[in-house]
C-alpha cells in the first residue's frame, strides 16, 4: 500500500473514532444543552493547542456482550494542550460512549495522562461526565478509580488538579474530584452523588430528585464540594482559565508575574469601607478590591460559608491569596464551615508558593450547642493548624476587631505571620467591651446603686484601655499602626522585602492535621 493510502486510511479510522457515541447518543448530549467531550477540550484550550493521545484505544471486556461492542477511545478523551500559553494536561469523559463510564481502558487513559501531568509538572484538568464504574467490567472498573485515587493523592500539593462536573457523576466520578484542590460545576448540568436517587429510595425510602440531591446548587451553598459556581459551560470555562491564570504550573515554581495595575481607589476609597462602629457590617471584599491590582479579586466558593472571603488577586502583578473574615455575614465569625474553608485554601497557597494575605475583623469562634457538636473544636483548629505551617509570606492587616481566638487564628504573630499591620480602629482583646466589662466588673455593677449606668462607665474603661491596637503594639504584637490609605503601600512593600524568605521546619513524613 502506497503512503497515500496509508494515510487516508488513517484519516479513516480517525473520523469513525471521533464520531464518539454516535449521532443519536450525540443529539441526546446536545438535547441535554450539553457539549461533547471534544467541544469541551477544543472550547477550554488555545486553539489548535489540543494534541489528542490514545485516540485508538479499545476496550478488552468481553462479559455481558461486551465483546460485540465497540466504544470508540473507551469512551475518554485524553491529551496535552495549553491554556493562555501555560501547559496543561486534561481528559474528558465522553457520555455519549457508554455513559462515559468507566472501564479498565478508560482508567488506563486517565492515569496515562496523570502520570504525563506529573513527569512534565504542569496542571491536570478532568473533565467528568460519567455513570461511574461500568457495570459489566466488575472489578477492573473499581481497580481504576483506585488507580486513579492513588495517582491524585501522590499528584497532591505538587500539580494543581482542577476538576470540571459536566453531567451526572455518580459512585466513583465523585471520588476523584473529591481529592482534587478545585470543583467546577455548572446549573442545572452537574450532578455528584457518591449514591443515586433511585438507590437512595431502595434503601431508605428516600425520594429526592438528582438535582436537590446533588446538583451544582446544593456542592455550592451547602456542601461545599464545589469551589466554582458558572450558570454556562462557556462561563465555567472562563473561569478555569482565569483560575490558571493565577496559579504556578507546579510546586517548584511561582505564579506567572503579571503587568502591574493600580486599583481603583474612586471605586473602592479605602479610608470609607471601614465603619467606625465596630457592629456596623461592611462588606471585606471591597478593603481586598481596594488593594488589588485593577481591582481584580477572584473569589472562590463564593456561595458556601460566606462568613470567611478567600480567593486571588495581584499585587504588583503578582498573585496572592487572600482571606478575610466577612462582616457582612454572622460578624465574620468563624465556624466549622468557614474553618474547613480557608484552612484548605491557606494550605493550597502554602503549596503553591502563593503569599497569604489576611484581612482581620471577627468577634471571635461561633459560640453555640450546634457548633460545638458539629466539631467547632477539631474543624476550629485546621485554622490554627494552616497559618502556623504555612511558610510562604504571611501578612496581616487587623482592621477593626480581632477578638479571642479569633484573633490568634486569623494569622497572628504568634503564627509566625511575617508582618502584622492594624488600622487606628483595631480592637484587639479577649472578647468585646460589653462581654467583658460584664464578667470582670460583675459584682461593680450588681451591687451599684445605678447598675445601667456603672455598666456604661466600665464599658467605656474597658475601651479606653484594651479596645485599641496600642497595647498589642507596644509588646511588638502589631509591628505597626497604619492609616488605611498606607495598605496597599506597606502590602506591597511586605512582598518585596519576604521574596527569599525562608523558614526551614524540622523534617518530617508529614504533619497531622485535624482532618
Ligand atoms: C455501564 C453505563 C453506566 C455504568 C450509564 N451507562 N452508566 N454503562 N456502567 N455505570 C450507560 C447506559 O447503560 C446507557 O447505555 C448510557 O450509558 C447512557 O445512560 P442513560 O442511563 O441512558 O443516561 P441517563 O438517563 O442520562 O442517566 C445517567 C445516569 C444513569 C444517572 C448516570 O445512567 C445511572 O444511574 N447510571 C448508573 C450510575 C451508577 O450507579 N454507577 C455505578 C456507581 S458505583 P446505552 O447503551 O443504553 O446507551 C461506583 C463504584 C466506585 O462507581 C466506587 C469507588 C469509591
Amino acid at each position: 500500500m502506497s503512503l497515500k493510502r496509508k494515510i487516508l486510511e488513517l484519516q479513516k479510522k480517525r473520523e469513525k473514532v471521533l464520531q464518539g457515541g454516535g449521532e443519536k447518543a450525540i443529539e441526546k448530549q446536545v438535547a441535554m444543552g450539553k457539549m461533547t467531550a471534544r467541544e469541551r477540550i477544543v472550547t477550554l484550550l488555545d486553539e489548535n493547542s489540543f494534541h489528542e493521545y490514545d485516540l485508538f484505544v479499545e476496550h478488552e471486556a468481553r462479559d455481558f456482550d461486551m465483546d460485540k461492542k465497540v466504544l470508540h477511545g473507551d469512551g475518554v478523551i485524553i491529551g496535552t494542550g495549553t491554556i493562555y500559553g501555560a501547559p496543561v494536561c486534561v481528559y474528558a469523559q465522553d457520555f455519549t460512549v457508554a455513559g462515559g463510564s468507566l472501564g479498565l481502558m478508560h482508567a488506563r487513559k486517565i492515569g496515562k495522562i496523570m502520570d504525563h501531568a506529573m513527569k512534565m509538572r504542569v496542571p491536570l484538568i478532568g473533565i467528568n461526565d460519567s455513570g461511574g464504574a461500568r457495570i459489566q467490567e466488575g472489578v477492573n472498573s473499581l481497580a481504576g478509580y483506585g488507580e486513579i485515587f492513588y495517582r491524585n493523592t501522590v499528584a497532591s500539593g505538587v500539580i494543581p488538579q482542577l476538576s470540571v462536573i459536566l453531567g451526572p457523576c455518580a459512585g466513583g466520578a465523585v471520588y476523584s474530584p473529591a481529592l482534587t484542590d478545585f470543583v467546577f460545576v455548572v446549573d442545572k448540568i452537574s450532578k455528584m452523588f457518591i449514591t443515586g436517587p433511585g438507590v437512595i429510595k431502595t434503601v431508605l425510602g428516600e425520594e429526592i430528585s438528582m438535582e436537590e440531591l446533588g446538583g451544582a446548587k446544593v456542592h455550592s451553598e451547602t456542601t461545599g464540594n464545589a469551589h466554582f459556581y458558572a450558570e454556562s459551560e462557556m462561563e465555567c470555562f472562563s473561569q478555569i482559565k482565569k483560575l490558571v491564570s493565577f496559579i504556578p504550573w507546579n510546586n517548584t515554581q511561582k505564579a506567572k508575574k503579571m503587568e502591574p495595575k493600580e486599583p481603583h481607589t474612586d471605586k473602592y476609597p479605602i479610608s470609607e469601607i471601614v465603619p467606625g462602629n465596630p457592629k456596623e457590617p461592611y462588606d471585606i471584599r471591597d478593603v481586598i478590591r481596594a488593594v488589588s491590582d485593577d481591582s481584580d479579586f477572584f473569589e472562590i466558593q463564593e456561595r458556601w460559608a460566606k462568613n470567611v472571603v478567600i480567593g486571588f488577586g495581584r499585587v504588583d502583578g503578582e498573585t496572592v491569596g487572600f482571606v478575610g473574615n466577612q462582616p457582612l455575614i454572622l460578624a465574620g465569625v468563624l465556624d466549622v464551615d468557614s474553618s474547613d474553608k480557608a484552612a484548605r485554601f491557606i494550605r493550597f497557597c502554602n503549596a503553591f508558593n502563593i503569599p497569604l494575605v489576611t484581612f482581620v475583623d471577627l468577634p471571635g469562634y461561633l459560640p453555640g450547642i450546634d457548633q460545638e457538636h458539629a466539631g467547632v473544636i477539631r474543624h476550629g483548629a485546621k485554622v490554627l493548624y494552616a497559618y502556623s505551617e504555612a511558610t510562604v509570606p504571611k501578612i496581616t492587616f487587623i482592621l477593626r476587631k480581632a477578638y479571642g481566638g479569633g484573633y490568634i487564628a486569623m494569622n497572628s504573630r504568634h503564627l509566625n505571620a511575617d508582618f502584622v499591620f492594624a488600622w487606628p480602629g483595631a480592637e484587639i482583646a479577649v472578647m468585646g467591651p460589653e462581654g467583658a466589662a460584664n464578667i470582670i466588673f460583675r459584682k461593680e455593677i450588681q451591687n451599684a446603686d445605678d447598675p445601667d449606668k456603672v455598666r456604661r462607665q466600665k464599658i467605656k474603661e474597658y475601651k479606653q484601655k484594651f479596645a485599641n491596637p496600642y497595647v498589642a503594639a507596644a509588646k511588638g504584637y502589631v509591628d505597626s499602626v497604619i492609616e488605611p490609605q498606607e495598605t496597599r503601600r506597606l502590602l506591597s512593600h511586605a512582598l518585596e522585602v519576604s521574596q527569599n524568605k525562608v523558614d526551614n521546619r524540622p523534617s518530617k513524613k508529614h504533619g497531622i492535621p485535624p482532618f
